[in-house]
């Protein structure tokens, strides 16, 4: 194995006060002497995910957006970050189909005012070698797999089918271009399907979990066969730690978690956790909330992801067996309702009767 490099002491982190980027805040700060979370605090961004963190002193939270280049650049140079992990975005295809131009604006403009801001400062600090710029990406690029067909490695064609999966796609090619133009830093990593603590609740794992809580129906959309390659979120953070120490520029990564499961076999599986772990709910067996219900338009039916290549070049693996990691995330929401309660916002209501139509 490669020796660690001292790299990103001085990180900027965006989209920070999301799910991923919360989780991997935790797992970096304490080797950073300067992090700086620059995040717009959306829907999906929550302050209190991170305050605990707000009173250390080597710790900020900038609420603002990555489309904004004087911001960024002004945090860029008062902070003399060497380090940008990108993970703000517009993250829920759901979302995207309601609405894309916020997925066009944040995914790809956001993503390219990033990277100009960071190739100015880049220049002006005399284009170090350590500096560095990482992409965080998704599976969700490389379209939809058949029963059959192999997992997705780093060379399969990109085929986005929805205005999520565009978005992020444009971006990638952005950060590829970067790289191959102006030889900035770049890094990419293309992750499957997060799982794990701090997960808004609109998308499957979390907004599971929180209906059971509140005995409504559970929403399946289509015959629920269609297939993910679950991760813990943990797992995700540490990939791209080792991507950031040990990758060389312009190199992509994906990442998963060898994991693929039905949609259908997870609600089971999170229905009969719950019975478990709660047994005085008042609807048992949880299992009587599944409802079928109309299917996301363009529904990807199945992802994989082929790791060979981090496992063979950074030795990484996923560390978490999905039982275990899942029966670890119910019990955080059983435990903390007080961080999703308020999340359940008049916003939050609106949202779900239009995508559900209830
Ligand atoms: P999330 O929706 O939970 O968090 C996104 C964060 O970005 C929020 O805090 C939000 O406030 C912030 N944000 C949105 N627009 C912004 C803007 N214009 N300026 C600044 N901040 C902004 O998303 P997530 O699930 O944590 O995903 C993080 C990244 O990882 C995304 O880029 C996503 O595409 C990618 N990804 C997610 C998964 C997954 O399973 N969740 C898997 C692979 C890749
Ligand atoms: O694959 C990685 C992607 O995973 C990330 O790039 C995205 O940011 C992230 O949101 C996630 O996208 P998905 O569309 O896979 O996530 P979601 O949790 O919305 O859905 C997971 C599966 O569950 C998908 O097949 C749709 C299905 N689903 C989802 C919801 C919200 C349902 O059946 N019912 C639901 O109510």
């Amino acid at each position: 194995m490669k020796t660690m490099a001292k790299r990103g002491q001085r990180i900027l982190v965006t989209g920070g006060a999301g799910f991923i980027g919360s989780n991997f805040v935790r797992h970096w700060c304490d080797r950073a002497d300067e992090m700086v979370v620059l995040d717009a605090l959306t829907y999906a961004g929550n302050r209190a995910t991170l305050s605990d963190l707000e009173a250390r002193e080597e710790f900020s939270l900038v609420e603002g957006d990555i489309g904004d280049a004087a911001l960024v650049a002004q945090i860029l140079e008062q902070n003399r970050i060497d380090t940008l992990v990108h993970f703000a975005a517009e993250s829920h295809v759901d979302r995207s189909i309601l609405g894309p131009a916020a997925f066009v604006q944040t995914n790809v403009v956001g993503t390219f005012t990033l990277l100009e801001a960071f190739r100015k400062h880049w220049d002006t600090a005399g284009k170090p070698d350590d500096f560095r710029f990482l992409h965080v990406s998704t599976d969700e690029v490389f379209g939809s797999l058949g029963p059959e067909d192999p997992a997705f490695s780093e060379t399969t064609p990109y085929a986005p089918n929805s205005p999520y999966s565009a978005s992020k796609a444009g971006s990638d090619h952005l950060v590829r271009a970067y790289f191959h133009t102006y030889g900035l830093p770049t890094l990419i990593t293309n992750c499957s399907n997060n799982y794990g603590p701090y997960q808004f609740p609109e998308k499957l794992i979390p907004l599971m979990c929180v209906n059971i809580l509140l005995g409504k129906p559970l929403p399946v959309y289509g015959d629920g066969q269609n297939i993910r390659d679950w991760l813990h979120v943990e797992d995700h953070c540490e990939a791209i730690a080792i991507v950031l120490q040990q990758a060389t520029p312009g190199e992509t990564y994906n990442i998963g978690g060898n994991n693929q499961v039905k949609n259908i076999e997870i609600v089971e599986s999170l229905c009969d956790l719950m019975d478990q772990l709660a047994p005085e709910l008042p609807t048992q067996p949880a299992r009587d909330l599944i409802t079928f219900v109309t299917d996301r338009p363009g529904h990807d039916r199945r992802y994989a992801m082929n790791i060979s290549k981090i496992q063979r070049d950074l030795d990484w693996q996923p560390k978490y067996d999905f039982a275990t990691g899942l029966k670890q995330t119910v019990q955080w929401y059983l435990t903390h309702r007080d961080w999703w309660q308020p999340l359940l916002s008049e916003e939050y209501q609106t949202y779900y009767r239009n995508l559900y139509s209830v």
